[in-house]
């Protein structure tokens, strides 16, 4: 064997790696990323060896006590990451041979680096989505809780982006709250699959050695182990799960922004965000601009693609493992940070919106919002649905041409398009007689907000408490 050759697999080799192959095939720059898990689940695998007698409890105290070292010296920026020795795994595993010696070459009995490498990514999921979950949690509160102070608001809905009819502010907020509180699901749903253990499946067949996958389960936390081991080492599925989570979130966020973004504008002129989340203009100086959340808007666009990059990554592998499979990180990182920063600046930043009232008042007093109001009027006196929409939108016509609002116009005016209508129709012209009649659950009455606060400050009280 020629001394240049790796010193992980150098054994069958003549000659070494050539030096852009090497730097090609490299994943250390990256997948060191993984180096706790890994020393987790190297330090699980050599205490699961050593109870079923493959390595004696010397070796395994030696084993335990190097990586502990390994990881002190990682966290400390100490760590000479090597490119030649390809990954995170034979980068932790070769200094280990060096600080311990032979014992060190024993780590790696009864497991090959693709069982290591899928329980690595899984742990490493599982930290990054309980992260992830604590942001998600704080913003359904902040949602939540802005919703209830601001039942009374009173805005336009839009459909179409024309003035629809009038909601409260806490309604919109609570709309908001349903999209992540859905997102919360699929994130915990996608937990549970990615909470299974490769371990044990070897290169891709299992192993030969006498060992005990339900004692690794447990001391890693995981559920169970992987049924299959051709399947263990070799799915990314739950990386695809993830990232069509983080997609249909940040499409969540992405919705959110752009309403902020345009709240915020002077056209809408509906909320104030406070200064710390925006930025100004190095030309025009009266500017503040919603760079935050201009940005996660901007930022879903690469989440979609980390999907999209995970599906075709994964479409063509015949079992078991490929080296394809190390592509899978990047993507997968990039989604966890990206998610995460994004969830952590909606979470700061929802508490903080400013409405201002008036504003919105005035656009939904504008904009003949209370129409469907007056048609359901008629329709209470005995008139037909459709010919209630006809008299209405005669009488729009008038208050475009006098420009009036449907309330601002007396009740002669508003007799000369049916003679049904009486003094009571005012009631329900205004704003505040709009909102609070539309009182069922799910509806937009200020009453029915405060009871849907509720509501979802106990369905999230009982997620947290699952989790626990
Ligand atoms: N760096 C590799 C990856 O990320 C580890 C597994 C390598 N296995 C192998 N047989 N080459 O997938």
């Amino acid at each position: 064997m020629s001394q240049a050759t790796n010193q992980s697999w150098g054994g069958r080799f003549s000659e070494p790696t050539d030096a852009f192959v090497e730097r090609f095939t490299a994943s250390v720059n990256f997948d060191q990323r993984l180096a706790r898990q890994d020393i987790q689940g190297s330090i699980a695998h050599a205490t699961m060896l050593a109870r079923v007698g493959v390595l004696t409890d010397d070796e395994r105290d030696a084993i335990i006590n190097g990586l502990s070292e390994i990881k002190g010296e990682i966290e400390r920026g100490e760590f000479e990451w090597s490119v030649p020795l390809e990954d995170v795994h034979m980068n932790i595993e070769a200094r280990l041979t060096d600080k311990i010696g032979i014992t060190g070459k024993k780590l790696h009995t009864g497991r090959s680096r693709n069982d290591q490498v899928a329980t690595d990514i899984r742990l490493f999921m599982r930290d990054a989505i309980d992260v992830i979950e604590a942001e998600l949690v704080r913003l359904r509160e902040g949602m939540t809780e802005l919703a209830d102070r601001e039942a009374d608001t009173i805005m336009p809905g839009f459909t179409h982006l024309q003035t629809a009819q009038p909601v409260t502010f806490g309604h919109h907020l609570l709309a908001w709250q349903e999209m992540i509180a859905r997102d919360h699901e699929r994130l915990l749903d996608c937990r549970k699959r990615i909470n299974v253990m490769p371990l044990g499946a070897a290169a891709l067949a299992g192993t030969t050695y006498p060992i005990d996958r339900h004692v690794t389960a447990e001391l890693l936390g995981f559920e169970r182990p992987a049924e299959n081991s051709l399947d263990a080492v070799s799915d990314r599925d739950f990386a695809i799960e993830f990232t069509s989570f983080a997609s249909i979130l940040l499409m969540h966020l992405s919705r959110m922004s752009e309403e902020l973004v345009l709240w915020t504008s002077a056209q809408f002129d509906f909320i104030d965000l406070p200064d710390r989340f925006c930025t100004g203009s190095s030309i025009m100086p009266q500017k503040k601009n919603p760079d935050v959340p201009e940005l996660v808007r901007g930022k879903t666009g690469r989440v979609y693609g980390h999907l999209m990059s995970l599906l075709t990554l994964m479409k063509s592998q015949p079992l078991a493992y490929n080296k394809d499979n190390q592509e899978d990180k990047e993507p997968l990182f990039d989604a966890v940070d990206t998610v995460h920063d994004c969830l952590k600046a909606f979470a700061d930043m929802v508490p903080a919106i400013e409405p201002k009232k008036a504003n919105m008042f005035e656009a939904a007093r504008k904009g003949f919002s209370t129409a469907t109001d007056l048609a359901d009027y008629l329709v209470r006196k005995g008139v037909a649905f459709r010919d209630a929409h006809e008299i209405v939108g005669q009488s729009v016509a008038y208050g475009l041409k006098a420009e009036k609002d449907l309330s601002e116009m007396t009740l002669d005016e508003l007799k000369q398009f049916s003679a049904t209508i009486e003094q009571d129709v005012f009631e329900v012209l205004t704003l505040e007689g709009s909102v609070a009649a539309r009182n069922h659950i799910g509806g937009t009455a200020p009453d029915q907000v405060r009871a849907a606060a509720q509501r979802a400050r106990e369905a999230l009280a009982a997620v947290k408490g699952e989790a626990q």
